[in-house]
């Protein structure tokens, strides 16, 4: 398998490479990892948990984090974020279009752990 960036094929547990596809895709520009420190979106300090919460299980979580990462207005159309001004999501709806495949599993490793 080849990858275009090399962020996941670069040794490291699943959890790690997220982390570093989340710094390479300059996710922190807007999202703090530290609770109740919120920039242009909340911060992601246990935003695994408060997936778990809002979907209903571990399963549902990731399921639900992975739309929140690529579908961002459809998540805000849900409910489950919230509302913004006319209605679009201040999030760029990108990054399923930028992110490889093993790219995106290891963010979602990355942000189910997050304390
Ligand atoms: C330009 C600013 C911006 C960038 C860059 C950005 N986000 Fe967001 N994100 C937001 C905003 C604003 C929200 C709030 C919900 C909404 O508007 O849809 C959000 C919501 C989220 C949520 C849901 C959190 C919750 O508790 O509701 C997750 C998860 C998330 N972003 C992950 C990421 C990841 C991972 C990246 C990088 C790949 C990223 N974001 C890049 C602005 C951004």
């Amino acid at each position: 398998m080849t990858l275009a960036s090399g962020a996941v094929a670069c040794g490291g547990s699943t959890v790690a490479a997220g982390e570093r596809v989340f710094r390479d895709y300059h996710c922190g520009d807007c999202h703090s990892l530290k609770a109740g420190e919120d920039g242009v979106g909340p911060s992601l300090a246990g935003v695994g948990d408060r997936a778990a919460r809002a979907s209903g299980g571990a399963q549902s979580a990731r399921a639900w984090l992975r739309e929140a990462v690529v579908d961002p207005n459809q998540t805000l159309a849900g409910g489950a974020h919230r509302a913004h001004r006319g209605g679009a999501s201040r999030m760029p709806d990108s990054f399923e279009a930028a992110l490889t495949p093993a790219e995106l599993q290891a963010l979602l490793d990355f942000l189910q752990t997050l304390p």
